[in-house]
């Protein structure tokens, strides 16, 4: 079809340059990306220590200490305990956190009432976290991982400044994890289902034991669906996109790879493949490879979860606490990203559904809550394993609240 065009004048290129000159704007290039709101504190500011004064109680009596342990549960402000797992250099191979959403909504306990307020002005939040998030970076060890659990509410705002404290380089995933069944009613918007976990490394050395589930028979039958005298079978092609020049991009018994492809393979290891028995020859002539199946094949865990969702929905046993997570979700992030040796922090542990995984796991922890419910709630499910440490301060006001708890 004639179209006016000189076709040997106009290339790709001339035309991206030209649209390129049009543009009326430039865009900046090489850039981190941050967020900006007033009274941003510096980092610098946000690392100066902060000390404070902590008791453990043993047998109603309160004693001062230096240092948290291993299988401690602090009960504090966070911000305090962190900084003095800072000042003893602690270091976590996981930290897992399900902060406050800011749903804007009161949590109240099955059992005892107030839990936790959910209602922040948005920047008082994001800084709130993003102050958090900088102490937690400096107690993450080289081979660790952070998960952040978070709702629809503040995902966004919380995946920007993770980029910001973390890096863009260390985000591995977003996971979407359905949290109940599809039983909410919303008048005028669709009923939410799900919520997030933002999955970071702090470099690229991290633990990682990839999770999975076994196969079923059904699925087995449909992914490995032929069987020879070797075992069950799937057929896979040999050949990738793109064109290659070396020995892959050569004929193999007299064929040439597919238009615009190449052989998965040099001509001399399909030839070996061949000799094996590992390569399926169709009626037609089309070469493809057997991947048998193995004893020890799963099902990897993608980054979609849908079968964790909390107790709080279902009718399985639960602490009673508003917001607890699924057992079996944190068990599994536990498997994932942490060895029997690790040491695992959750800083907004609430009913201790962290802890409770990791002690299950063979792993050691430290759990942090501001919240007498929460501390509470997580004594009452891991009773005798956990050392409880208060914030002196807290324990002042507080010591007949406290006691009572522990009776
Ligand atoms: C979503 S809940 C955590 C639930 C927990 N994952 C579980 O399975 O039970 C959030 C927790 O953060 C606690 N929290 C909020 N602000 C805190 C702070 N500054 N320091 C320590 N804990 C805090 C609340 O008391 C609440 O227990």
């Amino acid at each position: 079809m004639a179209t006016g065009i000189p076709s040997s004048s106009v290339s790709e290129k001339t035309i991206l340059a030209s649209l390129k000159s049009k543009q009326p704007y430039s865009l900046p290039k090489g850039n981190a990306v941050t967020i900006h709101y007033p009274n941003k504190n510096l980092e610098a500011k946000i690392l100066l220590p902060i000390t404070n004064n902590f008791v453990k109680i043993e047998n109603n009596h309160f004693f001062p200490i230096k240092f948290f342990q291993e299988n401690d549960l602090i009960f504090s402000d966070n911000i305090f305990a962190l900084h003095q797992l800072i000042n003893q250099r602690a270091n976590f191979d996981l930290i897992y956190l399900d902060p406050p959403y800011n749903t804007g909504y009161d949590f109240n306990s099955k059992s005892n009432g107030h839990s936790y307020s959910d209602n922040f002005d948005l920047s008082e939040y994001i800084e709130f976290m993003r102050i958090r998030l900088i102490l937690l970076r400096e107690l993450l060890s080289d081979k660790g991982s952070i998960y952040i659990h978070i709702g629809h509410q503040m995902l966004h705002y919380i995946k920007v400044i993770m980029d910001e404290v973390f890096g863009t380089k260390n985000f591995r995933n977003l996971i979407v994890r359905k949290k109940c069944s599809s039983k909410n009613y919303t008048k005028n918007q669709y009923p939410n289902l799900n919520d997030y976990i933002l999955f970071y490394s702090k470099g690229n050395d991290f633990i990682w034991n990839p999770q999975g589930t076994k196969p079923t028979e059904e699925w087995i039958k449909k992914e490995y669906p032929k069987v020879d005298e070797k075992g069950q079978f799937k057929l896979v092609p040999i050949h990738a996109p793109g064109e290659r020049n070396g020995e892959t991009g050569k004929k193999w018994r007299g064929m040439l790879p597919p238009k615009g492809k190449h052989w998965q393979y040099t001509p001399s290891k399909l030839d070996e493949l061949d000799k094996n028995g590992e390569i399926h020859w169709s009626k037609t002539g089309n070469p493809r490879r057997k991947v048998y199946l193995t004893d020890d094949k799963l099902i990897p865990l993608t980054d979609y979860w849908e079968n964790f969702r909390d107790a709080y929905h279902q009718s399985i046993k639960t602490t009673g606490y508003p917001t607890e997570k699924n057992l079996s979700m944190l068990e599994a992030i536990v498997r994932s990203s942490s060895d029997s040796d690790s040491l695992i922090l959750d800083p907004f542990c609430g009913s201790g559904t962290t802890l409770n995984a990791a002690l299950n796991e063979g792993r050691k922890c430290i759990g942090i809550d501001q919240s007498l419910s929460a501390i509470e709630h997580t004594l009452q499910r891991l009773n005798n394993k956990l050392r409880l440490i208060v914030d002196e301060d807290v324990f002042n006001l507080f010591s007949l609240e406290i006691l009572s708890i522990l009776r």
